[in-house]
């Protein structure tokens, strides 16, 4: 039986790759020490979905309680897990967060991927790595591509730009954010693991991605916070951009798919975006009216005429060159099946607390 090991696996893409891996019969085995409410407090907490990970997989799965910053201890546990694949999950993911707290976004994200690469090369070099990492990693040099204004949403002007943002895009000489930066260097060095090393690993350079079993808060998990607003009757701030600004969104069941697919063919260094592309994408006032159909709810909420830092104006990930390397895969679910997922999985989460 196949051993993976799953990084942040109580956190939204964590969970959905042991689920997906046990399915097709891997022994699982996740590392999380629920940093998220650490991070986000009582809200961001992951112990629920690390239970129903616990209840459902049973013996497949096996949850082990360390923090990706214990160097020693990730080096002992890859030398005694040795795992035939890798998928680094764990982080601190928002870039609003990391400001407030940068040694620990430095430690967690960038230090943290550095201690399971070493790790990896030591033990398990031959081990394929899949390392989530953003597009937070172009910076702000988006936001730099003419835009045109739509009714509901901002659109690029420049028709190069058409399918999205492609992986050969600039990196450099922009702002990140402290979250971004400490994805970059943590990028690199994946990509540095591939080309020095020889291990095949790859990025994910994530749009937004999204599901049922985020724990979403302000600073992260834009639909999941969304809908949690809408269903609670919660007041969602909405900052700058005129409430237009576009987001493309992918479900974590295609974001396992594909890693599934990358898996079973796996290449050296490689570095993908992978987002929810044109077909999935929203910008805000598009997302709340999507929200109100499934809830019959109005969406509270209260412009706020600054935004924030740094902040996308419109990001759609450019799926070409992933959708080249990897033919069969492809987005299986759209956006309106993932927001209904979402309000039907906080409609249970509230019922059950
Ligand atoms: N969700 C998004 O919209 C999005 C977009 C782009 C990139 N990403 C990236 O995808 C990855 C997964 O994101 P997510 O939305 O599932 O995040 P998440 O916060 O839901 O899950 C991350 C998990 O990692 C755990 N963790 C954090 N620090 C840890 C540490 N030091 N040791 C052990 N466990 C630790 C947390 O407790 C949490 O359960 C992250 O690397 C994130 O940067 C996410």
């Amino acid at each position: 039986m196949p051993k993976l090991l799953v990084t942040g696996s109580s956190g939204l893409i964590g969970s959905e790759v042991c689920v997906h891996f046990a399915a097709l019969g891997w022994q699982v085995i996740g590392a999380d020490n629920n940093s998220r409410a650490t991070f986000f407090g009582p809200t961001g907490d992951t112990r629920w979905n690390q239970r129903r990970l616990q209840e459902q997989l049973g013996e497949a799965f096996t949850h082990i309680e360390i923090d990706i910053r214990d160097r020693e201890n990730i080096i002992r546990m890859m030398e005694e897990v040795k795992p035939d694949a890798i998928v680094h999950t764990a982080a601190q993911p928002s870039h609003d967060r990391a400001a407030a707290i940068p040694f620990d976004d430095f430690d967690t994200n960038a230090v943290g991927t550095l201690n399971l690469l070493e790790a990896v090369r030591r033990s398990c070099p031959e081990s394929t790595f899949v390392h989530l990492s953003t597009n937070k990693v172009y910076g702000d040099k988006p936001n730099s591509i003419p835009l045109r204004e739509l009714e509901t949403r901002w659109d690029y002007a420049d028709s190069s730009y058409d399918r999205g943002i492609p992986e050969s895009f600039s990196v450099d000489q922009s702002k990140h954010s402290l979250f971004g930066a400490s994805k970059l260097a943590a990028d690199i060095m994946v990509q540095e693991y591939g080309r020095y090393f020889g291990i095949p690993t790859c990025c994910l350079r994530g749009g937004c991605l999204t599901g049922p079993n985020h724990s979403g808060v302000e600073l992260h998990g834009f639909l999941s916070y969304l809908v949690k607003c809408n269903i609670e009757g919660r007041l969602y701030k909405v900052y700058g951009y005129k409430g237009k600004q576009v987001r493309d969104n992918i479900h974590s069941h295609d974001v396992a798919r594909f890693i599934e697919a990358f898996l079973a063919a796996p290449r050296v260094a490689e570095v993908y975006n992978l987002g929810g592309g044109r077909d999935n994408s929203c910008s805000i006032w598009e997302a709340f009216k999507i929200a109100e159909s499934f809830t019959g709810k109005p969406q509270q909420y209260e412009y706020v005429d600054e935004n924030r830092i740094g902040d996308h104006i419109c990001y759609i990930s450019d799926l070409t060159k992933i959708k080249k390397h990897y033919p069969e895969w492809d987005l299986s679910v759209s956006l309106n099946e993932t927001i209904d997922q979402i309000v039907r999985s906080w409609e249970t989460r509230s019922r059950s607390e």
